[in-house]
């Protein structure tokens, strides 16, 4: 939500920021905009919309040359996303830009105190409101950074802040609250950024700066401090992927590059997890094996698309662990009043790292003394540190906002959480788990093989690119597979869509059946025969009613024939894996339509990548 830029050094800063916003585009596209500090002067260049207004301004009056310089790709909060709120924004007097990422609480006191001392606020956005609080410290004589430090001192909410200021025209000041910055170093220059993929073609070796700290960034060094000036200690990390991961790859969109991903991103994730002692490790779990003997419930929290990872986690926990596991949207959990206790196990599931709610739930875990595990696809992020352990997925950096390879390995994770703890509990003996991990470890070339046969899907999705509606209905991990198959298409098609459980259908959904209406149907494995048959009765009840429907079975499933008007195989596997296989159609089908009707798959519209307000 909101991408940020800030380079020091001997390249042309505007082509290093600009490369950096085009990288981090997926965070925002509502408008972008830069600042330059050349020859003592500020220039100010930002557009509406997508980055390509910007570039195309910039092209057509080129601004002077600068080494130092900021950027902003905005997914607007406070403010129209037009020219005017487009970050960077500067004070009175042009001399000081500050770009933001998140929400300055008590941004109105703050722009009416500025209004009554004689300041001119031109744009609605609760950011303007910094530029004028820092032009003030520094006319009384403050240098940027202890600026920077005061001013923060005075902003309630979740915040990352940048600014460049004339006077020093050698210095990037940032500075965060709740919400994410990098520093990028490099050799005479160094960068900032929201995300590592803005520099990752300049330097892999990255600093994860802490909560409340203000970093100035020269082009021969880095100081980090806290908000009162003090040094701070920081953690210093290299990134373990390099610049390709971050590009398309000869994929018209990262979205089909990602889903194409899924197999190298399912195997990264499961490797080096059989210890030479034949029992599974976790990685940064630092919850030990006693401690995890002693919990008696998991809850898990996350948003969107990782809930949906979570929904499916709960039948792995409660089958391979026997505990009771509850899932909650992350935004909902800590405005009720979840019964925690120092045994209760909270999982807290986010590829960014970043989510606010799910970050705010984590606090609020952690509060009433629950131990709680992050699983996150991004090093350097906040969840990690927030967390009593963590485990990472390995899925390479993600950059369509719909998640896919995220997704898949959020499974992984789970499942691994899953037999991990039934490990340790002695809910499963050694080698059961070591013959779960050697079906998982099948899973790539079983994804292989989804995405090999994925031609029909695709054609079915041109084929109903004119409907309005698509339901999705399944069972047991079928239910989540078909709530993520429904998220999808609403995120990159706009249609609606709505994911059932199949049992509920005679409760209500069922009304919704009209002839030819589009419903997929993911049907569970014939192993398990009770929930196998009830679905397949599912299927004739809509299909009687007039529905047009779209099963995924698994191959070899003749019982589904008859009712299916498209069929889509996908590989045997255990019931508890199947969401692995049966939601990479559902990918595929969304991307493939949501194309149909032109749309960007890549950034959907109002969508952001990484949600970091509340
Ligand atoms: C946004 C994205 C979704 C994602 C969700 C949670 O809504 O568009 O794709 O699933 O945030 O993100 P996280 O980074 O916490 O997994």
């Amino acid at each position: 939500m909101c991408g940020i830029v800030g380079y020091v050094g001997g390249q042309p800063a505007l082509d290093v920021v600009v490369e950096g916003l085009a990288r981090l585009e997926y965070r925002g596209y509502d408008s972008a905009g830069v600042a330059l500090v050349a020859g003592g002067e500020l220039a100010v260049e930002k557009r509406a919309g997508k980055l390509v207004n910007l570039r195309k301004a910039l092209d057509e009056a080129p601004p002077p040359a600068a080494s130092t310089g900021i950027g902003h790709t905005r997914w607007a909060t406070h403010g129209a996303p037009n020219d005017t709120n487009a970050h960077p924004h500067a004070d009175c007097s042009g001399t000081v830009a500050v770009i933001h990422n998140g929400i300055i609480e008590n941004f109105a006191a703050l722009r009416a105190e500025l209004a009554e001392n004689g300041h001119t606020l031109t744009s609605d956005t609760d950011t303007e409101a910094v530029a004028h609080l820092l032009e003030d410290e520094v006319k009384a004589g403050a240098g940027l950074a202890d600026a920077m430090r005061r001013v923060c001192g005075r902003l309630e909410g979740a915040f990352t802040l940048v600014a460049v200021h004339t006077g020093e025209p050698d210095l990037v000041v940032g500075a965060r609250r709740n919400s994410p910055l990098v520093v990028g170093r490099g050799d005479g220059e160094n960068f900032l950024a929201s995300d590592v993929a803005a520099f990752i073609a300049h330097t892999r070796d990255a600093i994860e700066l802490g909560q409340d700290q203000v970093v100035e960034l020269r082009a021969d060094g880095v100081v980090v401090t806290d908000f009162s000036g003090a040094p701070a200690d920081v953690t210093e990390y290299h990134v373990d992927w390099d610049v390709s991961a971050a590009e398309k790859g000869g994929f018209d969109y990262f979205m089909l590059k990602e889903i194409a991903e899924q197999p190298r991103a399912v195997a990264d994730t499961l490797l080096g997890r059989i210890g030479a002692d034949g029992r599974l490790t976790l990685d940064e779990m630092r919850i030990s094996d006693a401690q995890l003997r002693e919990i008696d419930k998991v809850v898990i929290v996350a948003c969107g698309t990782a809930y949906h990872a979570g929904l499916i986690a709960k039948y792995a926990i409660e089958h391979w662990a026997g505990l009771p596991c509850e899932v909650e949207l992350a935004h909902e959990f800590r405005y009720r009043d979840p019964i925690l206790t120092r045994s209760t196990l909270v999982i807290a599931i986010s590829q960014s790292g970043e989510t606010m709610d799910t970050l705010m739930a984590v606090r609020h875990a952690r509060e009433q003394r629950a131990r709680v595990l992050g699983v996150c696809n991004v090093n350097g992020s906040t969840l990690p540190r927030e967390c009593d352990g963590v485990l990472y997925t390995h899925a390479g950096p993600e950059i369509a906002v719909a998640s896919t390879k995220a997704f898949l390995t959020q499974l992984v994770a789970v499942y691994l959480i899953a037999l991990y703890l039934g490990q340790v509990r002695g809910t499963k003996f050694g080698d059961e788990v070591r013959d779960m991990i050697k079906v998982l470890s099948g899973m790539p070339d079983k994804l292989d093989q989804v995405l090999e046969t994925m031609g029909p899907v695709r054609e079915l999705a041109r084929s109903l690119a004119n409907e309005h509606c698509v339901l999705f209905l399944g069972r047991h991990v079928g239910f989540p597979v078909a709530m993520e198959g429904a998220l999808k298409l609403k995120e990159l098609a706009y249609m609606h869509a709505e994911g059932f459980a199949a049992g509920e259908l005679k409760h209500g959904p069922i009304a919704l059946i009209e002839q030819d209406l589009p419903v997929v149907v993911v049907v569970p494995p014939r192993a398990r025969d009770v929930l196998h048959d009830k679905i397949v009765s599912n299927i004739q009840e809509i299909r009687a009613r007039g529905a047009r429907t779209i099963v995924i079975a698994e191959e070899g499933d003749t019982s589904v024939e008859p009712y299916a008007d498209t069929l889509i195989s996908v590989p045997a596997v255990p019931t508890l894996l199947q969401p692995l296989v049966a939601t990479v159609p559902l990918q595929v089908f969304a991307c493939e339509l949501a194309t149909a009707k032109g749309h960007d798959v890549d950034q959907p519209r109002n969508l952001a990548k990484s949600v970091t307000v509340e």
